[in-house]
């Protein structure tokens, strides 16, 4: 579940000066980023509800890189939580480049068993997470005049494809999106960007505990769903996550990158199913099919 590609596609240094905050950065893939990041050279900031959580991370990271992590606890729900939040982060590095938002909370369950609450606890980690701590930075930087600042959002494909048993999630992770794209127009003229990944199967034991419990692991085995036949690796979506905070991906504004080795678009395209024919099936049809034209 951790990193284990410890090379990064950019060179060493690639990230030197930038200070790097990270939402939902003590476990799983914001966890992944951060260590990432910071091999680069970044400082970083990661941040969740659990201070215990993050202090760990950030002990075993440092360690790692002999880089700098910085843990504060926040609840991106609450607005008041990420204002301490960005003052923190000001008073022990004198300067933010970049956000990158990434907590969230999920599960799986009909839809007609949600209370409104359920909605709203999803609702509020996810979107007006994203928006409070958006909302905070950007708010900041355009007061001060900064150049050169980077929001980064992590959605999901079902943003855009919407999706049964997780629909409050697909709801504030399409508003995710939304708000992704609105900025990027918005508020290109104060030199912030605004980017997206929206990543497919990645294993981390926050997604998995709650989305496959159980034996619904082995059940629907997402290595299946994908076409190039297995999960994402870490290291894969760390390097993309890298240049898009990195300055080489300056020309990029709007855009929401899938990295789903294909599996949203199985999912969609009509005739995808046929993949699991033979050539005799496909002998057989072909004759049929040729015949038609005759008849
Ligand atoms: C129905 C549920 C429920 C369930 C919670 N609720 N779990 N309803 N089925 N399984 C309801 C509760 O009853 C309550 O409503 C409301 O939701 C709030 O629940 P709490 O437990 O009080 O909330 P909280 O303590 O804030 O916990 C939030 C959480 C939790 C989201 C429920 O799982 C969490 O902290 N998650 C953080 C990490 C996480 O989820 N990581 C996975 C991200 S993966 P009532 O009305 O009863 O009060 C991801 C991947 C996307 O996003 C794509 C994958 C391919
Ligand atoms: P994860 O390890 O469970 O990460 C979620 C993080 O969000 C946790 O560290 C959690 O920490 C934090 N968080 C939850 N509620 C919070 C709140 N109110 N305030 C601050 N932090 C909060 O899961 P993950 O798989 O790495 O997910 C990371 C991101 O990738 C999410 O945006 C997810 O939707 C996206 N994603 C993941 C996958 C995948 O396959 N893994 C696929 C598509 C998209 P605390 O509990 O300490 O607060």
């Amino acid at each position: 579940m951790k990193m284990e590609n410890k090379q990064s596609m950019l060179r060493d240094g690639a990230l030197e000066g930038q200070v790097i905050v990270i939402t939902g950065g003590g476990t799983g893939l914001g966890r992944s980023m951060a260590e990432a990041f910071v091999r680069l050279g970044a400082k970083v900031c990661i941040t969740s509800r659990k201070l215990d959580v993050l202090q760990v991370t950030a002990a075993e990271i440092m360690k790692n890189t002999g880089g700098t992590v910085l843990p504060v606890a926040c609840d991106v729900s609450r607005s008041q939580d990420v204002d301490k939040l960005l003052e923190t982060v000001i008073a022990n590095f004198g300067k933010v480049d970049c956000l990158v938002n990434n907590a969230a909370g999920n599960f799986i369950s009909p839809t007609e068993r949600l209370s409104s609450k359920a909605f709203e606890t999803i609702i509020g980690i996810v979107l007006m997470g994203t928006v409070n701590c958006t909302l905070a930075f950007g708010k900041y930087w355009i007061a001060k005049g900064d150049k050169d600042k980077v929001v980064l959002n992590i959605t999901t494909t079902y943003a855009w494809t919407g999706s049964g048993y997780v629909v409050p999630s697909a709801c504030a992770k399409a508003g995710v999106l939304a708000l992704t794209r609105s900025l990027a127009v918005e508020w290109a003229k104060y030199g912030i960007r605004t980017n997206a990944i929206a990543p497919g199967p990645f294993p981390t034991k926050g997604a998995w505990q709650r989305l496959m419990p159980g034996e619904l692991a082995e059940k629907f085995d997402m290595a299946k769903r994908v076409p190039l036949g297995r999960v994402g690796e870490h290291h894969e979506l760390t390097d993309l996550a890298s240049y898009l905070v990195s300055t080489f991906s300056g020309f990029m504004n709007g855009e929401v990158v899938t990295i789903d080795g294909g599996e949203w678009l199985k999912g969609a395209g009509q005739f995808n199913p046929l993949e699991q024919l033979g050539p005799e099936m496909w002998d057989s049809i072909e004759r049929m099919v040729r015949g038609a034209k005759s008849a």
